[in-house]
Formats: structure tokens, sequence, C-alpha cells
């Protein structure tokens, strides 16, 4: 059954409305069948249709990469803006040629350092590329995930697999086969359930169209790692004052405009001594509670005694940046189910991954984070 728009029209604003359909839900830690699963996934996806698989950073929500038809439905199971342009995954490097324009020898250093693994390159693309994946750019993203799943659906559909994380649009990127479900279960052909993943936060996005490399999003591939492959290496404006995009300036990587990543609740950020973060958390969480609001405090190993109100969650060790990475998506959906009012939380500067955790949690907090003396 194909997903998508039908002839059905809404009363209220006679816009249409997605089709219901049943979505076929594989568990494949528990199927021996993982060949014809993998198989059936791949033939969905030649065939237009969509399948939500796991990666190494989140979950994405998979459709050919070169059929304009498949993309608009990736837009709307994930009621995402369609200039939000979409990250194209290959297998092999062969098929690199064909998406994109490779006219310098950045491209395969990068390639050979960190692929497959969590980096994206923006290039500019070939013809073949849709402008509909693009979200009307001449550039296109594209990175070959580690995640063996990842690379086998990518080999069975025998193209590039167009996916954004597979969320609704500005909630959380799941980072578990259970999230996917609450998100997509209903709007898509299938949905490949291996677990929870390894990273946790998306990929690092370079821009390589212009003669110095840019990141547009941090992630696991840090500027560090890229110069010591590429040389100098800018950060957009967007990423190193988040303020900026309040202020009018206009991201390169256009989903880093909107509020993403972001819990229900209000979230604000403490910056400061522990003793004296957790001072500020306790004055802010008893009010809420007087005002019969709920409250949720994500706090670190080291400093969760300090929390006196609230429902306090252990996101990690300060020590252990990988940990705060991979739970971190997890904490916020769950103070979702939890309808928590108000999250407060300690910052997490310390290790190869802040960068890129801090800016996840400055988007999902508008920027809301406040030195504490
Ligand atoms: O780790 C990841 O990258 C995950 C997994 C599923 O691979 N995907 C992911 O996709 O995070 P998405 O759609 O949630 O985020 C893609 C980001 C968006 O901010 C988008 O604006 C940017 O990449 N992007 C895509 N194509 C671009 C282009 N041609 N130029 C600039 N930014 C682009
Ligand atoms: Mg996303």
């Amino acid at each position: 059954m194909a997903v998508g728009t039908g002839n059905i029209r809404c009363l209220e604003c006679y816009c249409q409305v997605l089709l219901i359909m049943k979505t076929i839900v594989a568990n494949l830690k528990e199927q021996d069948d993982y060949n014809k699963i993998i198989e059936e996934a791949g033939r969905i996806i030649r065939e237009g249709g969509l399948v939500a698989f796991p990666t190494e950073t989140v979950y994405g929500l998979g459709g050919d990469g070169l059929n304009p038809d498949a993309s608009r439905k990736i837009y709307a199971a994930k009621g995402r803006p369609s200039d939000n342009p979409l990250i194209l995954h290959i297998c092999d490097l062969s098929q690199l040629n064909d998406l994109a324009i490779i006219d310098d020898d950045r491209v395969g250093k990068l390639a050979d350092k960190f692929w497959p693994g969590p980096l994206t390159m923006v290039l500019n693309k070939k013809a073949i590329v849709p402008e509909s994946t693009t979200g009307g750019l001449k550039t296109v993203a594209i990175r070959m995930p580690s995640n063996q799943v990842a690379l086998d659906l990518i080999k069975a559909a025998g193209l590039p697999i167009a996916a954004p994380s597979a969320n609704i649009s500005g909630r959380p990127s799941p980072t578990n086969g259970k999230r996917v479900c609450e998100d997509l279960d209903g709007k898509i052909e299938m949905i490949l359930d291996a677990g929870s993943v390894d990273i946790g936060l998306e990929s690092s996005i370079v821009d390589l169209t212009g003669s110095t490399p840019v990141i547009l999003r941090p992630g696991a591939i840090t500027k560090e790692m890229i110069e010591e492959v590429l040389g100098s290496t800018e950060v957009d404006l967007a990423v190193k004052d988040p303020s900026s995009v309040k202020a009018g300036y206009k991201p390169k990587a256009p989903g880093m405009k909107y509020r993403h990543y972001a819990p229900k609740a209000e979230l604000k950020m403490f910056r400061g001594k522990p003793e004296a973060v957790a001072n500020k958390i306790n004055e802010l969480s008893s009010e809420d509670e007087r005002k019969g609001l709920k409250v949720g405090i994500i706090a670190s190993a080291e400093s969760k005694d300090l929390y006196k109100y609230g429902d306090v969650v252990v996101i990690g060790s300060k020590n252990n940046d990988a940990e705060i990475a991979k739970n971190l998506y997890e904490i916020l959906r769950g103070f979702d189910d939890k309808r928590v009012d108000r999250i407060y939380s300690e910052v997490f500067e310390d290790g190869k991954l802040a960068k890129a955790i801090m800016n996840r949690f400055s988007k999902a907090s508008a920027n809301n984070i406040f030195d504490i003396r």
C-alpha cells in the first residue's frame, strides 16, 4: 500500500489528510530471517514507500532519494517544511560520483578517514538528484553510515536513500525503535527496530562547496578531526553563536533554523559551580512545585544528590560525554511522557562530544542558558 495523501480532505481547513496505513514493525534482534526482512525493506523503498531504519547516530526515515514522490512522502510523514533538505545515504563510494560533482581531493580524504561513519558532506549536486530532495538547493548532503542494518538496507534498495531523522518534525530525534513507532506507526510502510543506537546525536555536517570547509552541524566527527585531514576549517555562525539566528542570521543548514530537538516543556540550563547551579535550580523548582507545576531535572551523576525537588534524572557522568550524548534525546522524550511543565539542567561542556551536546541543548532550550555565580 502506498503512503501519502489521498483524496480525503479535512473538514476544517480542507487540507489533504495523510492516509493511515498498517506499518510492519520488524524487530531485528528477535528475527532469524534478517535477510528476508532487509530484502522486503529494500523492495518497499525501490517501489516508492518509506522504511525507518537504525543508523549509528539516530534512526532515519528512508525513501528513494532520487524519487520526488518518495521525498514528498517523507516530508508529509514527518510534518517537515519542504525547504529543509534531506541527507542521501550511500553504502559504497562508487555511488558518490553519480550524485555529486567532485572536483577536488578533499571529499576523498574525508571519506577515507571517516566513512562509513557519522559525517555528512555537502557538495554540489548532479542533475539526477531532484530538488525535492534537496529542498530546492543546488547542493546535496551525503553520508555513508556505519550501522550494518543501514548499509544492508541501502544495498538491498540499490539506490541512495534519503533519510531525515525518524521523528515528527521538531521533536527530539529517536534513538531506539520504540520512539520511532511512537512518531511514525501508521504513517509509513515499515520500521526496522534494532534497539538503541550507538551515538545518539545526528552526524556532523561539513560544507565543502567553498574553498574553506564549514561545519554546519557539530557531531561526533569534530572540527579538530576534520582539521587534521583538511587543515583550517570554519564553523557556521549559527553554530558558533546560536543567538545569531534569533537576530536574523540564516544558517547554512536550513534545518538549523528551527527550534529543533525540543521537548514539550520549557527547558532552562544553568552554568556555574555545581553547588551554585543546584541552589538556583532548587530555588526555581521549589517555587514551581508550590504553584503545582511538575518539574524535571537533568543532572550529572556527580551532582544528582544536590537537588531537593523535582524528578531528577541522571544523564551520565560529567566525565563520560558519550554516555551523555546517548541519553540526551531519550531523557527529553521521557519528560514529554511524564508531562513535566519545566525542565532544568546543568550544562555539559567537557569532552569531545561537548560541542554537539551543547548545540542540541541550546536548540532544545531556545538558547536559554544562564551563568550562575
Ligand atoms: O545522523 C544523521 O545525519 C541523521 C541520520 C538519519 O543519518 N539524519 C539527520 O537528518 O539528522 P535530518 O534531516 O534530521 O537533518 C539533516 C540536516 C538538516 O539540518 C538539513 O537542513 C541539513 O542537514 N542539510 C541537508 N542537506 C543540506 C544541504 N544541501 N545544504 C545544507 N544543509 C543541508
Ligand atoms: Mg532531524
